[in-house]
């Protein structure tokens, strides 16, 4: 079945594409025609540009998107650190950047436990996210963030979020989030993706009680899908099946334009950390948008996913589904992959992953279900747990499962169903923070040496074939 069957009936329209110039009005004639900022904007609204890339990015790159709104976003008391805000208002302040300044680099691998939920009853998903592990510095549009977020409650209806950071891709694991962004609203549930570009304006509510996920934030860049190659002009992720949202709005202005002290708290996080200020308007007023800069979503059941149809498994980057380049070409600063469910058909080939070191950096998630290559249960890979497997670090299936892999029957057989596992994967060293290394309390002791410790030995030195010598005679 190639969409996902959710628990949670869709309610929204959105337009369909990836990377498409899209215009959505939510009151017909919004939109200007022919110009896109004339003297009077229609009805009276304001023309704002939020552009994603340089002005001078080249076109195939350049993304930007013409906003018409009641009141243009600058329209507001100055920002002040959150935590000062959040005593005066009420309002959660979040140790988001605990730890973040500094990152620990060690070559071990790397397991957690599932991030549990007890601790999030009064967080919602902006103070609820923590950063666990990173590479690379926002200041310098360089790198990237790796979060979990677990949440307890829906944000405030009158408050906002945006990140000055990055993009961030949202891999929802247990729960419903029901987002409002600046360019409308989208629904996300287990087994689907968001990516918030970086700027937009967006407030999560829970309407199914809490939450739990991960997150990608992406410093540099952009998100594209992969190029495909020899594959064609289809397969992995379609672009029709991204989904973005219409324009949906709220004009609640305020007593005046500019007052302070106003209702509506918009926090951004400003290099990991958190600044907020109220406004008299809501930051929810675009009552009309145009442009290929905007939030979207996407159904992990419809990845089509492809592999050998004779013998060896392709390298893994064949289930990548979003990819951010770096200058370096085919290199990665961030890899969104998938491991959905799947046949496996391969003859006389070890099925699992094989054993590997690599370049890159792996972070991996499940989202849902069990992972072939790793035991399940408690102190296992499960859901709303992670791993990190760093560069160079070398992993592979656990002892148990290349046991039971290198005795398998090798018939066509279905693996990962009602499952999907995903990894964050980037070409930098990445480093673990604090509150992933030790505050979170969710790291397995024993991880390496319960995972392969106990790899047996199969090696036979044949006993009518002689070594042959590596010296000169
Ligand atoms: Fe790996």
């Amino acid at each position: 079945m190639p969409v996902t069957q959710f628990a949670t009936k869709e309610k929204y329209r959105y337009q369909n594409g990836f990377g498409s110039h899209f215009e959505s009005e939510a009151v017909e004639g919004t939109l200007p025609i022919g110009h896109n900022n004339p003297q009077k904007p229609p009805y009276g609204l304001y023309a704002e540009k939020l552009s994603g890339t340089a002005f001078t990015a080249p076109r195939h790159l350049n993304k930007q998107t013409w906003l018409y709104r009641v009141l243009p976003s600058c329209a507001h008391p100055p920002y002040a650190p959150a935590e000062k805000t959040a005593a005066a208002n009420g309002v959660d302040g979040a140790a988001l950047d605990e730890g973040a300044s500094k990152l620990h680099y060690i070559p071990n691998q790397l397991r957690w436990d599932p991030f549990d939920h007890n601790e999030a009853h009064d967080l919602d998903f902006v103070s609820g996210l923590r950063l666990v592990a990173g590479a690379g510095d926002a200041t310098l549009k360089s790198g990237l963030g790796m979060y979990i977020f677990t949440a307890g409650k829906s944000m405030d209806e009158h408050s906002a979020f945006y990140s000055a950071d990055g993009d961030l891709l949202i891999v929802a694991q247990e729960g419903d989030l029901d987002i409002r962004t600046e360019m409308g609203w989208l629904l996300v549930r287990q087994m689907e993706i968001a990516v918030i570009p970086r700027g937009v304006k967006y407030q999560v509510r829970l309407p199914n009680g809490a939450a739990r996920g991960y997150a990608l934030e992406l410093y540099e860049g952009h998100f594209q899908l992969p190029e495909l190659g020899p594959i064609g002009s289809n397969g992995l992720a379609n672009a029709r099946d991204f989904q973005a949202p219409v324009a949906s709005f709220d004009d609640d202005a305020g007593p005046t334009a500019s007052a302070g002290g106003g209702k509506y708290t918009v926090t951004v996080k400003f290099n990991n950390t958190l600044f907020a200020t109220t406004q008299a308007h809501t930051p929810f007023d675009v009552v009309g948008w145009q442009g290929n800069y905007y939030p979207y979503k996407y159904d992990l059941g419809r990845f089509s996913a492809i592999g050998t149809i004779s013998f060896d498994h392709p390298d893994p980057s064949i289930f990548t589904v979003l990819s951010a380049p770096t200058a370096s070409p085919g290199t990665a600063v961030a890899d969104f992959v998938i491991f959905p469910p799947r046949w496996l058909v391969g003859e006389d080939t070890f099925r699992p992953p094989w054993y590997h070191r690599n370049t890159m950096a792996e972070f991996m998630g499940l989202i849902c279900g069990g992972y072939d290559a790793k035991k399940g249960g408690a102190g296992g890979f499960v859901p709303g747990g992670a791993s990190l497997h760093n560069v160079m670090s070398g992993h592979g299936p656990d002892a148990d499962s290349h046991e039971g892999a290198r005795e398998a029957d090798l018939k066509p057989v279905k693996v990962g169903t009602g499952s999907c596992a995903f990894m964050f994967e980037t070409c930098l060293m990445v480093g673990v923070t604090e509150w992933g290394l030790r505050t979170c309390k969710k790291v397995q002791e024993g991880y390496s040496e319960e995972s392969w410790g106990g790899v047996l030995t199969h090696w036979k030195r044949p006993e009518d074939k002689p070594v042959r010598s590596h010296l000169l005679e």
